[in-house]
């Protein structure tokens, strides 16, 4: 590995580790998410359990809570202590507007998020982040995981010139892509929006690579040839660097909450023809992608 990949992986694994006072908090890599222990995501969370929750999602990005017996009111309760929630679009007929079923079983031909993205990122204010709970994995007893990429090494560990190129450049980010193959109800709105590709993290102002396969169509600065390659070279990279990545197994019960502004993930469809059942609340984010350093960085 390069001398630079290094010192950017250096830099977060020599950070002072956080202390948790109302929490058990255990990394999944050095890199790139944590298991959190000791909490019951049915009650309230007191002040102090906020804080930390709060404190370990901006330092992991992806937190694992297992165990968990959640209703909706739950599951909307949790996820509102981080922002406003985002309604499902299209509205789900009949059922809450907030929650997102995320299913697949041998009638499926196409299961949701099964390829390389972040939510909403062709939203003018995409979403911060997105809270999965599973409560049915499949019958035999594995596959299903969901993997996370790490934005922000991503950035972190291409080469200074290659930094500096991407730093100048937007993206066009086109919610049409997500209904490749599909065709959107009448009457839906699609956003389409023009990101920077390299943004900071709104509360820590850390630099992050700020796009993906699933939404962003060009780079308007480039050709269009120079774009696809562009693109293609950073997608491959994302997908094909493990030290980015985290794995999450899925156990009934578990609910993921995942950073969408600074990690990409990856729901894996390795399970057909078995079940796999999940609800998903999503929330929005008060500030849009910016290249410049937020006023109130950590
Ligand atoms: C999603 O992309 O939100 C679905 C993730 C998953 O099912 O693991």
């Amino acid at each position: 590995m390069e001398q630079f990949a290094l010192d950017a992986i250096e830099r977060v694994t020599t950070r002072p580790p956080e202390v948790y006072d109302s929490i058990v908090v255990e990394p999944l890599t050095p890199l790139l998410g944590a298991e959190v222990f000791d909490l019951d995501l049915s009650k309230e969370l007191t002040p102090a359990e906020t804080d930390d929750v709060r404190r370990a999602f901006l330092t992991h990005h992806v937190l694992v809570f297992r165990d968990q017996d959640l209703s909706d009111e739950d599951h909307k309760r949790f996820a509102g202590l981080f922002g406003e929630l985002h309604p499902v679009t299209p509205p789900p007929p009949d059922s809450d507007p907030y929650i997102l079923e995320v299913s697949a079983n041998k009638n499926s031909r196409v299961v949701a998020g099964n390829g390389w993205h972040a939510d909403g990122t062709a939203d003018a204010l995409p979403s911060l982040g997105s809270m999965l709970y599973v409560t049915r994995t499949p019958e035999i007893g594995s596959g299903g995981d969901t993997l996370f990429a790490n934005m922000h090494l991503a950035y972190e560990m291409l080469s200074p010139p290659m930094r500096t190129f991407l730093d100048g450049l937007t993206a066009i980010h086109d919610g049409l892509l997500a209904w490749r193959g599909h065709t959107p109800p009448p009457g839906l709105v699609i956003p389409k929006t023009e990101h920077p590709v390299v943004v900071r993290h709104p509360d820590t102002g850390r630099q992050l690579l700020y796009v993906n396969g699933a939404y962003t169509s060009h780079i308007p600065q480039l050709s269009r040839g120079e774009s696809e390659a562009i693109l293609k070279t950073l997608y491959d990279y994302i997908a094909t660097t493990p030290l980015l990545h985290c794995r999450v197994r899925w156990t009934p019960n578990t609910l993921v909450l995942w950073d969408n502004r600074c990690v990409q993930h990856h729901a894996t469809w390795d399970y057909y023809p078995h079940t796999r059942y999940a609800r998903r609340v999503a929330i929005n984010s008060p500030t849009p992608p910016s290249a410049t350093t937020p006023p109130h960085t950590l």
